[in-house]
């Protein structure tokens, strides 16, 4: 059966670097793997800046009407997603922040309990991790398995230590059939809680568990009792649920 990738490319230049970048890595990914494949730009959806609310803590989602519910559902049905995004100034572009900052009730609930992740990123000359290790921890507290790391870069200093692939762009075509060949086996291995996530997991359990003893449901307690978050002892236990289901949950 064909899986379903979705990227999402966090820059307006569409079909530009990271575009390009993202699609070598995908056609590469289809060598190895029968896929399907949709990619969406910043260009294509309509985003208004995080008002700041907390609605979404307390009610459990972003009350703002736009594209921000059409991006989830792309997002938690997919079996990989893959989240890209050039680096300006050493970061994210601000509006892809702007996503994130929408998003961020999922660091509270695991909303991307048994979702692969490859991040990538691309860049001229400098900030090279820049975006890919801040979406590494930012995903990984939603509940993500960050599978793996890519940046594309015109330059690349030499000693740049770090855990990332990274690519010269005018050589993506050499090296990213053995990098992908390793993303694909992660992908396709078992997918097992970490450290990480069984504290955080533990810390929320504790706190949600003490909230619904004292009658004091919020939205995001409501998703934790609703999702089955609540009868699981660990993350690990939560995973499995989720992979039974087929998909992320998404409440
Ligand atoms: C506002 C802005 C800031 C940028 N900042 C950096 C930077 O800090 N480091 C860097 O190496 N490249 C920087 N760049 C270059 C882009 O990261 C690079 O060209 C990237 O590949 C563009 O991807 P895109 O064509 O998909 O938008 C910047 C570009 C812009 C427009």
């Amino acid at each position: 059966m064909e899986k379903k990738i979705f990227a999402f490319i966090g820059s307006r230049a569409a079909k530009k670097k990271t575009y390009s970048f993202v699609k070598e890595i995908i056609t590469e990914i289809g060598h190895q793997e029968q896929i399907q494949y949709e990619i969406v730009t910043l260009n294509d959806l309509h985003m208004k800046p995080c008002m700041g609310c907390e609605s979404c803590f307390t009610q459990g989602a972003c009350i703002q009407r736009d594209d921000l519910c059409l991006l989830e559902e792309k997002i938690l049905e997919s079996d990989l997603f893959i989240f890209a995004a050039p680096v300006y100034m050493h970061g994210m572009p601000g509006e892809v922040k702007n996503i994130i900052d929408r998003l961020a009730t999922w660091a509270h609930t695991f909303r991307l309990a048994g979702k692969n992740v490859i991040l990538v990123s691309t860049c001229d000359t400098n900030g090279h991790t820049s975006v890919v290790d801040d979406l590494h921890l930012k995903l990984l507290y939603m509940g993500a398995r960050i599978i793996d790391k890519y940046v594309g870069a015109n330059f690349i200093p030499e000693g740049l230590n770090t855990d990332t692939n990274l690519i010269l762009l005018e050589e993506a075509d050499k090296e990213l059939p053995r990098l992908v060949k390793r993303s694909v086996e992660r992908w396709n291995s078992k997918m097992q809680s970490n450290r990480f996530h069984e504290s955080l997991f533990q810390k929320y359990h504790e706190l949600h568990s003490y909230l619904c003893s004292e009658g004091k449901i919020n939205g995001e307690t409501r998703y934790w009792k609703e999702s089955g978050l609540l009868d699981c002892k660990n993350y690990q236990e939560y995973i499995n649920l989720v992979l039974a289901k087929g998909k992320s949950c998404n409440g």
